[in-house]
């Protein structure tokens, strides 16, 4: 039997929905924060990467208002005709600036600066080797390089050097893995990467997604907490989990930002970012690189710690918590959706993370706590995690 378009995509949507793994979209009527409203209905946010509570911030929300006033909305085109407007290169500077590199160029997305650079710098005849719970921005990247992918069980370093070995042959070898891992919460084990990438001749890049802004004594990210900034060929980010605006970034030499320039696909072939939205990010790269991103981060840490030694041992997964993310582990996609769904009737959102994003029967709670949250709200939680 024959069937058309409409039949064959509800076909699949049917099948998703029996394995419990359709998604729908939520409309917030609210800012971002620890508090947010769906229409009438207010919840708890436990589920958002605004780590610093800085999506809403008066200086980020002022500085998208003033770049507004003075350049209007759109960019009016790519960055290399003439959408480069005074504000992305100002970002692009501040970031150079707060990372301690040469340079640093920003992109609309995270997930466009992964797509982006991956296959600007390796191609064909080269090796990407990833750790097995990359971001999938980093598989795209890696996938569309055309250079062979090759991956190691998650920190599994002695594998790691195993496919080293065995790449020997390719002309460049470049190790992708992220420092603090977005749905498991642990990190990277970057001092044993860099020493064996040195070993072998290997580039690395990081993505410090979850990182930025709340670690290091500059709140650089992991990299600089563990002292190996030069040694990190590759330092990507995100303005748009810690910082609270919108976009992602590379930072490194001027020669790798020159071949990005000159190279990166999702840079070239895309309309500059709006001018207010670099403008924001700006105003908070500057805000997280000062005193006021330092008490934010000691905020948040203070709450993660408050959160971890008073989570219930049935969900702890180690003594000492390394991010702001807390993963539940459940299991069956049933379960989570089930658990997430009570919790929401409840007024608590933590999102059940499933298939694909994270592999089969292993699905979650994902927390996230943030420097937003009242001591009062972690509690009201951890009240009904006991529970
Ligand atoms: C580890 C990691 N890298 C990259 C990204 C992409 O960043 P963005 O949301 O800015 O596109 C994300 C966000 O989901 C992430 O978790």
């Amino acid at each position: 039997m024959e069937i058309n378009f409409e039949q064959a995509l509800q076909y699949e949507l049917a099948a998703l929905a029996e394995q419990n793994l359709r998604r729908s979209l939520r409309s917030l009527t609210s800012p971002q924060g620890a508090q947010v409203s769906v229409g009438p209905q207010s919840y708890l946010n436990f589920s958002s990467n605004d780590y610093l509570g800085l999506a809403n911030h008066p200086k980020l929300v002022k500085a998208a208002q003033k770049a507004l006033k003075e350049y209007g909305n759109g960019a009016g085109s790519a960055r290399l005709i003439c959408g480069n407007l005074d504000p992305h290169t100002s970002l692009d500077q501040s970031i150079a600036h707060f990372k301690g590199t040469e340079s640093a160029l920003s992109f609309s997305t995270g997930y466009t600066a992964a797509v982006g650079t991956i296959p600007a710098i390796v191609g064909r005849g080269d090796t990407v080797i990833l750790d097995k719970l990359a971001h999938a921005c980093l598989i795209d990247g890696a996938r569309l390089s055309e250079a062979r992918l090759r991956a190691f069980p998650h920190n599994n370093i002695a594998y790691l050097k195993k496919v080293l070995r065995q790449e020997k042959n390719a002309s460049r070898i470049l190790i992708v893995t992220e420092s603090i891992f977005s749905m498991d919460g642990d990190s990277g084990q970057l001092a044993d990467i860099v020493e064996v990438k040195e070993n072998f001749g290997a580039w690395l890049m990081v993505d410090e997604a979850h990182a930025t802004g709340i670690y290091g004594r500059n709140r650089r990210g992991l990299v600089e907490q563990l002292g190996l900034s030069s040694k990190v060929e590759v330092q990507m980010g995100t303005l748009s989990k810690a910082m609270g605006s919108s976009g992602g970034y590379i930072a490194g030499s001027h020669a790798l930002i020159n071949i990005l320039i000159n190279k990166a696909r999702s840079f070239i072939y895309s309309t500059a970012p709006s001018p207010a939205v670099a403008a924001a990010s700006h105003a908070a790269v500057e805000l997280v690189g000062g005193p006021e991103g330092e008490e934010q981060c000691a905020k948040l840490w203070k709450n993660v710690h408050y959160f971890a030694e008073r989570l219930p041992a049935r969900w702890k997964l180690s003594d000492e918590p390394q991010s702001p993310i807390f993963p539940l582990m459940i299991g069956d996609e049933g379960e989570a959706l089930a658990l997430s769904r009570s919790l929401e009737e409840k007024g608590f959102l933590v999102p059940a993370i499933r298939y694909p994003t994270v592999a089969r029967q292993q699905a979650r709670l994902r927390v996230t706590i943030s420097a937003a949250h009242s001591t009062e709200q972690i509690d009201q939680l951890l009240q009904h995690l006991k529970q």
